[in-house]
């Protein structure tokens, strides 16, 4: 199966490119490279320097002769959503606009898009794990705009014919996140400690996320490439369904250093959501997919990857 993936120098395309490339499928990245860089690839991997906005795609696209296309390209940054609704918007529904014109017109099967546990904005604790079927109330133009691109791949497949599934990520962690404005909070702490700095934690640590390992985002994709039609054109929640709190967090990294860790707390980050984990069971029953990666050994891998490139 020969696959385009958008974003593929960044981060998250990153794992994905390694993993598809070492099972069997033929994958080609597209990157403007204005996060993702050619270093978080591997030298034989083949890249297209390209904007997803770019009047060049649609003729990309028809040379490739690509039988899918992972959509990862995007603004992912809730802040910067904040500060440029606009921005965000052209990046992340005109873009995807954009990846499917192309498909459309060179009649692509099946286009798989990044979206965000962000499209379902704030929920109750009692509402944990989310699933799917909960309603989208997003809380930011990021939110927002990754909802909005949900529904236009609905709109092509009723309207052209064109299979999708949506993935909707939990907290994506691994090596090669950046650790500033697109950071999370394990690569910035990784970074942090591994350069032998303070971390600062916001508000009580009480907060939790649901931490999963960006190689297991890469298998959830490649097992979206390969479902049946009638596991398509749908969202799925690719996530662990844990809950981690953050002092649980620091704790493991702790025993990762070999040394405990203190802390330092400050404030409550504004908009900060307090308890996050999305249900995995869609995806287990419809993808056949299940995360493999512990938390300690992820969180490890990450570690030694900041330490790599800090010594
Ligand atoms: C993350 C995503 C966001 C996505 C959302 C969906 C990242 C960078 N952001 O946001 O794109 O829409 O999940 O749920 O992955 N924290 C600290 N100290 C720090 C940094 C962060 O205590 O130095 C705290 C934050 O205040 C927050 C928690 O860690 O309570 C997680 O923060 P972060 O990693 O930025 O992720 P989300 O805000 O959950």
């Amino acid at each position: 199966m020969k696959v385009l993936v958008t974003g593929g120098a960044g981060f998250i395309g990153s794992h994905l490119m390694r993993y598809l490339l070492e099972n069997g499928y033929d994958a080609v990245a597209l990157d403007n490279l204005t996060v993702g860089s050619r270093e978080n690839l591997l030298p034989d991997m083949e890249l297209i320097e390209a904007d997803v906005l770019s009047d060049r795609l649609t003729g990309i696209v028809a040379q490739g002769r690509y039988d899918a296309i992972v959509h990862l390209a995007a603004q992912t940054m809730v802040n910067t959503s904040m500060d440029m609704p606009r921005f965000d918007a052209e990046q992340n529904i005109a873009g995807t606009i954009n990846v499917m014109e192309a498909a459309r017109d060179a009649n692509v099967e099946r286009v798989i898009l990044a979206s965000t546990a962000a499209a379902y904005g704030d929920v109750l604790e009692t509402e944990l794990p989310i699933k799917e079927t909960h309603k989208r109330a997003p809380m930011s133009f990021y939110g927002l705009s990754k909802s909005v691109a949900e529904q236009y791949l609905d709109m092509y497949h009723k309207s052209f014919g064109i299979d999708y599934i949506v993935l909707r990520f939990a907290n994506v962690y691994g090596e090669r996140q950046g650790n500033g404005g697109e950071g999370g909070v394990i690569s910035i702490f990784c970074n942090a400690l591994a350069g032998g700095n303070d971390i600062t934690i916001f508000g009580d640590g009480e907060q939790t996320r649901d931490f999963i390992y960006a190689g297991d985002i890469a298998s959830g994709i490649a097992a979206s490439l390969s479902a049946k039609p009638k596991a398509a054109n749908v969202a799925y929640n690719l996530s662990t369904q844990t809950e981690t709190s953050l002092r649980e967090l620091v704790s493991v990294l702790g025993n990762i250093k070999g040394s405990p860790i203190i802390p330092k707390y400050g404030p409550e980050r504004p908009g900060d959501i307090y308890k996050s984990m999305l249900s995995n069971g869609r995806a287990k029953r419809g993808l056949g997919w299940r995360p493999m990666m512990p938390l300690e050994e992820g969180l490890r891998r990450t570690y030694e990857y900041f330490k790599g490139i800090t010594d």
